[in-house]
């Protein structure tokens, strides 16, 4: 287990949109710690969501942080369009971009800085960047789409991140997203994971006080 605190970060794609401002007080109220907002351009991935707009809609709704999470093929160039609105903005390191000089970016802005890595993606591509970084999203899906399966192969990732944190003495969150429901919540922490994001599972849900509860390994 990690010795970092569990976050838990609703995705607010699975929502339902046409009443969005009462899904974010209904799942805040529920124990959310963080909204995680899903934007996607229809170029680095097959799909749509919002933009910066509704992102200020969201952030004027919610009284928690929101993590920002680009599925967007020109992060460097859009995230300054989020970034008012949000605390941490996190980018994939297979997006076309310089991914010191945007991370550099994002963290002078005033926000944290994510890096995210897709399944397919090695782990290597990532290394170098750990010490720049104050999360590291182990995409355990891969990105487009909510309700998918968990892909268990991704916590290798997990682990590895974990152990060069411990080695180098370094502090960024390590953040899963996809398929997360208890059951993978608890693999994925004690693989080392500390900061959840789930969709389906807590907005899908009939219970969700309870949800976030058991995603928290508290029930
Ligand atoms: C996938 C998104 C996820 C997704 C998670 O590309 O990044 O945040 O909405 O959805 P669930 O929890 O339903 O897998
Ligand atoms: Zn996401």
């Amino acid at each position: 287990m990690s010795s970092k605190p569990i976050i838990i970060a609703p995705s607010v794609f699975a929502c339902d949109f046409s009443r969005i401002g009462e899904e974010i007080t209904r799942i805040e109220k529920a124990g959310a710690d963080w909204f995680h907002v899903d934007i996607m351009d229809g170029h680095f991935v097959d799909n749509f969501t919002m933009g910066p707009a509704v992102t200020e809609a969201i952030y004027k709704v919610a009284t928690v942080p929101l993590d920002v999470h680009l599925m967007i093929e020109r992060p460097d160039h859009f995230f300054p369009r989020f970034q008012p609105f949000v605390r941490n903005v996190t980018f994939h390191v297979e997006a076309p971009c310089d991914t010191k000089a945007t991370a550099r970016a994002i963290r002078d802005s005033g926000c944290t800085a994510g890096l995210a890595i897709s399944p397919p993606t090695p782990f290597e591509k990532v290394e170098p960047f750990l010490d720049q970084i104050d999360l590291l999203l182990v995409m355990t899906v891969n990105p487009g789409f909510g309700g998918q399966a968990f892909i268990p192969e991704t916590m290798e990732k997990v682990k590895a991140a974990k152990k060069i944190r411990e080695q180098q003495g370094l502090d960024f969150h390590i953040e899963v997203d996809g398929g997360i429901r208890p059951d993978t919540a608890r693999v994925a922490t004690e693989a080392g994971a500390n900061v959840l994001v789930a969709g389906t599972a807590i907005f899908q849900s009939q219970d969700p006080v309870k949800e976030i509860a058991e995603l928290r390994g508290r029930e």
